[in-house]
């Protein structure tokens, strides 16, 4: 493994910043021993519920939801799996065949109610040999996010500190993106003991069968995400990187490399993993550690603490430091455009035209220059220039 992919996340020494993140991916030892197969830095283990309900799933739980015309489609996972299914002793075997056997690292996540089995449960992953401990604090299916008891901060204000001394083993806190002030929220888990973040679990959400005018998949709300949901996460960390001095692992979306290089640039120190690995297996994380390291090569980067956190702070303009002038119009070459028109119907501004002789669109002086069009043009032939 290259030593420059090396990362120190919250006193946990990674050979990589890539983790798989908690899930049915992570859900036992074999699967952990396919992650160390690939270089990841570490797994965090499926999470174990105290609540008893939570260990068991509904089938199916996986819906993958396209929708959208042409170019203008997403895709979403929908889903609806529960924790870990069988008991916190044979959780605690998992470990130690993980510790036993493999280089990877290992996260303990536990979900908790009450103080006494936060503190027990942390002493006995503890024991089994865990390298740390992610508190799940963001399960979208738990009471506190899916009823919204509105007592997120107050809780994790609580538990943080129980956790934190129950073990001498860095504990890490995952977050819920379903918060009204995420940048609030980590500074509670700052002041409560965090030795690290992991930003974000998934939203809840809901998909409706028209026909049957009821839920898809189990009838109920699941857990959503999808590439689009790196946007959110990039943004609040690029924030939380400056406002608290906890460690990062950025979390959501990732679908290539690329992804992992900018959750880097927001400030994260680690990535988390998860939708990817189900969608493809597990050699994904071979395929992101080689393309991070060729982004290290053409930079000439030894670490990724070099370029970790660029694309914060100044380098976010503020609402009063944006540039409001109109600099920038569109235009078509001609050369390339087949006259497919799909950019006429899309100014608001009147500012394409159509050439009925030419048959070429063209701009005119009303283009705002907005922007919008270039994107929709399938052959590429609407570029910005300055006016
Ligand atoms: C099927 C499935 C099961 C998950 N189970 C857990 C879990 O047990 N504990 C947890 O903390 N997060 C769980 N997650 C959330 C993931 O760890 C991760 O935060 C989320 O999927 C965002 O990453 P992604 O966009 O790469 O999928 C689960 C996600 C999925 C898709
Ligand atoms: S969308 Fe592109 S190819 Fe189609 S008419 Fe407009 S500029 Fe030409
Ligand atoms: S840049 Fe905006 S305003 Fe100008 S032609 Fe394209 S869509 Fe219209």
């Amino acid at each position: 493994m290259d030593k420059r992919l090396s990362v120190n996340y919250g006193g946990l020494e990674l050979r990589s910043p890539i983790i798989l993140a908690s899930s049915g991916i992570t859900k036992a030892y074999e699967n952990a021993a396919k992650a160390d197969h690939y270089g990841a830095g570490a797994v965090v283990l499926k999470t174990k519920f105290e609540e008893e309900m939570m260990a068991h799933s509904p089938t199916p739980r996986f819906a993958v939801i396209r929708r959208g015309k042409g170019d203008y489609s997403s895709t979403t996972n929908l889903s609806y799996e529960q924790g870990y299914e069988k008991s916190i002793e044979d959780y605690c075997e998992e470990i130690r065949m993980c510790k036993k056997d493999l280089e990877i690292s290992v996260i303990a996540s536990i979900g908790c109610s009450t103080k006494t089995c936060w503190a027990q449960w942390a002493k006995m992953v503890e024991a089994a040999g865990a390298d740390a401990i992610e508190m799940n604090l963001s399960c979208p299916h738990s009471d506190y996010v899916m009823n919204e008891t509105g007592r997120m901060n107050s809780f994790i204000a609580e538990m943080v500190p129980v956790v934190k001394q129950a073990v001498h083993i860095p504990v890490f806190t995952k977050m819920t993106p379903q918060l009204e002030n995420p940048i609030y929220t980590a500074q509670v888990m700052e002041q409560g003991g965090s030795d690290g973040i992991c930003a974000f679990s998934r939203c809840l959400g809901l998909d409706i069968d028209i026909e049957k005018q009821a839920p898809v998949l189990h009838g109920g709300y699941g857990g959503h995400g999808g590439p689009w949901s790196i946007h959110y996460a990039l943004r609040w960390i690029s924030e939380m990187y400056t406002k608290t001095r906890l460690p990062i692992s950025g979390c959501g979306g990732v679908v290539e490399g690329d992804d992992v290089i900018k959750y880097i640039l927001a400030g994260s120190t680690a990535v988390q993993v998860c939708f990817l690995v189900y969608a493809y297996g597990y050699s994904v994380v071979e395929t992101l550690n080689t393309h991070l390291l060729s982004y290290m090569d053409r930079h000439g980067y030894q670490s990724t603490q070099e370029f970790r956190g660029i694309v914060t702070g100044s380098r976010i303009k503020s609402l009063q430091e944006v540039n409001r002038e109109k600099t920038l119009i569109a235009t078509v070459n001609p050369d390339v455009c087949v006259g497919c028109r799909r950019c006429t119907d899309i100014c608001i501004f009147e500012g394409i035209r159509y050439d009925t002789e030419k048959k070429k669109a063209f701009i005119n002086s009303q283009c705002d220059g907005c922007g919008l069009c270039p994107s929709f043009c399938p052959r590429g032939a609407i570029s910005m220039i300055h006016r």
